[in-house]
């Protein structure tokens, strides 16, 4: 009942990584088509190996899996296949982060990267009238200079890149660490997000906030852990993108009954649900209500409050956001 709740309300996605979003499946047929060597016999042996102790586990095989984007078609493909999930899940606009250094550093051509991206964007916004945007990440665990390359080689396509982000393994490399290049990227207009406490620790998450000056913080699991950090997010309303599946299977929660997801909705933290890699984690945004409902018996009144959040907290104009939110009532009304 509530699930179909979940299925049938329009929805954004904040926090989706798009190479996160390559299927065991789709990986396995872009290796044979552009004869990449993957070390799995078959597409089972992908899925077997998807267990994970944490989030470097997860990393490692995550960059592996990218090896098999190498042209036009495979980043369109890979996009593509994500944007006709959002249509079987009613998720009507998401923001959606890429990681350029992942492929710039194989050879890939940034210019490769975006028109495959830009090429499924646009389709699914014509064909299946799903709006989006783009943030660029940083990769942590590289130096700030290869993120300052990065910054200067996306400027051909600053029209098409909306803001950007910061992930990879978070422990050792804290936000200080690329304080400089989120300030160009202000200075350059872009929004900026990211990860933070989600293994790191609370000070991370005020690093993100003072240090790189940040509009969102992804994950932000841990700024539970800091009571006057919980009421300096609430009184600022700064969105967390929580990803519940991705918290079960990196460890950073160890059953989903344990899930802080209602702590943060009654501390007035304007939290999302989001699927982060739903490749990789059992599940795409439905899936991740879904499994909400299962394990904290989530309510009909924060499933409407975590969807309108994922709208307000989005960075639709006003408009658009209000017209969402009419949209969401009207759904939620119809179902009461
Ligand atoms: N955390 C950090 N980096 C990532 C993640 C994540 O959950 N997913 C893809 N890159
Ligand atoms: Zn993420």
């Amino acid at each position: 009942m509530l699930k179909n709740l979940v299925n049938a309300l329009p929805k954004a996605e904040l926090h989706i990584h798009i190479e996160g979003s390559l299927e065991p499946e789709t990986m396995f047929r872009l290796a044979q088509r552009n004869q990449v060597k993957l070390p799995y016999p078959d597409v089972q042996s992908i899925h077997d190996a998807y267990q994970f102790r944490c989030l470097q586990d997860f990393l490692d095989l995550y960059y592996q899996g990218m090896s098999v984007l190498l042209r036009e078609e495979d980043f369109h493909d890979l996009t593509w296949e994500y944007l006709c999930k959002c249509h079987e899940q009613n998720v009507v606009h998401t923001e959606i982060f890429f990681d350029p250094q992942g492929h710039t550093s194989r050879g890939v051509a940034f210019e490769t990267i975006m028109q495959g991206i830009c090429s499924a964007l646009d389709r699914a916004e014509s064909e299946l009238g799903i709006s989006s945007h783009l943030i660029m990440c940083f990769l942590r665990h590289l130096d700030q200079q290869d993120a300052f390359r990065t910054l200067e080689a996306s400027l051909p396509w600053r029209e098409r890149i909306l803001g950007v982000g910061l992930d990879s393994s978070e422990r050792g490399h804290p936000p200080s660490k690329f304080r400089d290049v989120f300030e160009r990227s202000a200075q350059l207009g872009f929004k900026r997000v990211a990860h933070a406490g989600e293994e790191g620790p609370p000070a991370y998450v005020h690093e993100a906030l003072n240090l790189l000056t940040v509009n969102r913080i992804d994950h932000g699991n841990r700024a539970l852990e800091d009571p006057s950090l919980v009421q300096h997010l609430v009184e600022s309303g700064m969105p967390l993108t929580v990803c519940p599946q991705s918290n079960l299977r990196l460890a950073v929660i160890k059953d989903m009954c344990d899930h802080p997801i209602r702590d943060m909705l009654q501390a007035g933290l304007k939290a999302t649900v989001n699927s982060d890699d739903p490749a990789y984690f059992g599940g795409y945004l439905n899936e991740n209500f879904h499994a909400l409902i299962d394990a904290v018996d989530l309510n009909k009144e924060e499933i409407v409050r975590l969807v309108k959040n994922s709208f307000e907290a989005s960075f639709l104009s006003a408009e658009q956001i209000s017209g969402h939110l009419a949209a969401v009532d009207k759904i939620a009304g119809a179902s009461s």
